[in-house]
């Protein structure tokens, strides 16, 4: 009985201690080829959880100790731990070498290697733009005048001959500061009564600047824009003048092909008012989105000063007596450079602004 007994349990124990032990021998050698050959920390992970995972392939052999005889077990256990801290110190060597790996790679620098060339900012194109106009102006004589953007209902209005129930207010949609009579200025006009107050004629004057509007943002126009503003105020000013003045700057701008035509026009701070179109330069006179498919764009509207707008800047209109224009600044720009949007003067993408 006893022999049968035993012979049993050989035979069983003799099974299974062969197979557990010499099953742990492949698991072993299997885990250190499959971590020794693993080249990223994220790959050495999942072999952690393969073979010492919960579920894992030792986790397995663990599951089948009782099954095992009992004086076996302690064997095959102790097999099973050496195994597992093996794994364990192969898994942490890993480890290291891949960190120190990925660190060396990140230090590593190639002295052969040609430098990265930083990028050097320059002028935006309508700063240029603005600069090419300015030294036009100033080799007629022209000073430049800067003014402030906050504005008072007095000066962007009042001055100008534009009273409060003055429908000329409904084309300049208007950004009002709350709880004052201050805004933000629709205009440049309104520098010609600060000025005639400062500087006594003759002179002449431009004042480059920014405009607010609230108005709906199109390949044409913006709610925050530049213009720039000119005045002149003399004796016996003619509105040939004016015409004579307008011609040379455009054709200095934009060359001598350039085609303008005049037109009369309303704006209540000057009598006669004029307003000044250019051939479309972006389609040629053919008709686009910039010219609304008329083939002119307006670009510089003006008149003679309004005898009323001097006796607001105290002048003498008995005396004196000038012309104002603006220039669309912005404008000026894309149809320049063939821009066909507005938008992309705002737009601070490098890929537009490089080309410059
Ligand atoms: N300030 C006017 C505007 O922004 C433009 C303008 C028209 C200015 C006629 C002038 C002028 O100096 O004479 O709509």
């Amino acid at each position: 009985m006893i022999s049968h007994h035993m012979s049993v349990v050989f035979l069983y124990t003799i099974h299974m201690s062969s197979t557990l032990p010499s099953l742990l021998d492949q698991i072993e050698k299997n885990a250190f080829a499959a971590i020794k050959s693993t080249e990223t920390l994220a790959a050495l992970d999942e072999k952690r959880i393969e073979y010492l995972g919960t579920h894992g392939k030792l986790a397995k052999i663990s599951g089948q100790l009782p099954a095992i005889a009992k004086e076996e077990r302690p064997q095959v256990g102790k097999r099973l731990n050496q195994v597992k801290q093996a794994i364990e110190a192969i898994l942490d060597k890993a480890k290291t070498r891949l960190v120190e790996q990925k660190t060396a790679k990140s230090a590593w620098i190639d002295v052969t290697a040609p430098g990265k060339r930083p990028t050097i900012g320059h002028l935006h194109p309508q700063t240029i733009v603005l600069g090419e106009i300015i030294s036009i102006f100033t080799s007629l004589g022209y000073q430049v005048a800067d003014g402030v953007e906050i504005e008072s209902d007095y000066y962007n209005f009042e001055a100008l001959n534009i009273p409060k129930d003055h429908p000329a207010r409904d084309t300049q949609q208007t950004f009002y500061l709350s709880g004052t009579d201050l805004i933000l200025r629709t205009q440049l006009s309104g520098m010609q009564v600060r000025i005639m107050e400062r500087i006594k004629p003759p002179m002449r004057v431009i004042i480059p600047g920014k405009v607010y509007r609230y108005e709906q943002v199109d390949a044409s126009h913006g709610f925050e824009f530049w213009q720039l503003e000119g005045m002149l105020i003399d004796k016996g000013v003619r509105i040939t003048d004016l015409f004579g003045t307008i011609d040379y700057v455009l054709r200095k701008l934009f060359g001598d092909e350039t085609t303008i035509r005049f037109a009369t026009t309303n704006f209540p701070f000057v009598e006669p008012g004029v307003d000044t179109y250019i051939r479309c330069t972006i389609c040629k006179g053919k008709g686009c989105s910039f010219c609304k498919q008329t083939g002119w764009s307006e670009i510089m509207p003006a008149g003679m000063v309004h005898p009323k707008v001097l006796e607001y800047g105290h002048v003498d209109s008995k005396i004196w007596n000038g012309f104002a224009f603006c220039i669309g600044l912005s404008r000026v720009v894309v149809l320049k450079h063939q821009l066909e949007d507005l938008r992309v003067l705002t737009d601070p993408d490098m890929r537009i602004l490089e080309q410059f």
